[in-house]
């Protein structure tokens, strides 16, 4: 145990995972929900959801702190542990396998899907006053492309996902779930979860447009 702790990959791994759920999985969930409240129109989303969020106190050192940093350690060391391990798919088509594999290739995919994301957003917000004033509106005139509802679409249903596998393997990496049942027991609860959460999401996406 104690040549493992001082294993530098096993304390990075841990802190991988860990990152995986706290914060980046509960911002996500956070942040699904507070976009799930477009279905209320503009001046509620402009003005108990965006400007509620722009008047926190050191929102700046929580976005840097709580958030980017995070996500960034997370992907990063993400694209380490991606360049380990194969699936081989061909040779032992289980579905663990398959979402061994779909965990990697969703991680690589949300990566890509994040800085156009936030580029679109953030970054968009704060060269052009407008957007950062009404970002329904912006956020409208976006999804109202078919090819970028796509892609919002396909970045949500990929982060669910892998959030979802993501509580499954932790269970078992950090000794909660065990045995063969309470595995698969777990499984059904972290992809109803998923379902539940894009069911969220998705009402999210199309309170924009609707
Ligand atoms: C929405 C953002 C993300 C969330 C909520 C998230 C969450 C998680 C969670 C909870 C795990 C499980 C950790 C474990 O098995 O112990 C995980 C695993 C993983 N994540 Fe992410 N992640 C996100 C983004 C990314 C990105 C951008 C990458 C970039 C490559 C990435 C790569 C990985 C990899 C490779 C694993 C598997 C680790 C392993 O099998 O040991 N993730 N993620």
């Amino acid at each position: 145990m104690k040549a493992s702790i001082q294993n530098p990959h096993f304390l990075l791994r841990r802190l991988h995972s860990l990152f995986g759920l706290l914060p980046v999985g509960a911002f996500l969930i956070l942040h699904l929900w507070e976009n799930s409240q477009s279905r209320f129109g503009m001046a509620h989303y402009n003005e108990q959801v965006v400007a509620a969020l722009q008047r926190m106190n050191y929102l700046p050192l929580l976005e840097i702190f709580a958030i980017a940093l995070p996500i960034l350690f997370h992907a990063g060391y993400g694209l380490v542990i991606l360049r380990s391990g194969r699936a081989e798919l061909h040779r032992y088509p289980w579905l663990h396998n398959r979402f061994y594999w779909l965990q990697r290739l969703s991680g690589f995919a949300i990566l890509l899907f994040l800085l156009a994301h936030v580029g679109m957003t953030r970054f968009w917000g704060i060269w052009e006053p407008a957007v950062k004033a009404d970002l329904f509106s912006h956020m409208q005139q976006l999804l109202s492309h078919p090819m970028i509802f796509l892609l919002y679409l396909l970045g949500l249903l990929l982060s669910l996902l892998h959030l979802g596998n993501g509580l499954w393997t932790m269970g078992i990496s950090w000794g909660v779930t065990v045995t063969p049942r309470a595995q698969q027991l777990s499984f059904l609860i972290c992809m109803g979860f998923t379902l539940l959460l894009f069911v969220v999401g998705l009402q999210g996406l199309l309170g924009f447009i609707s």
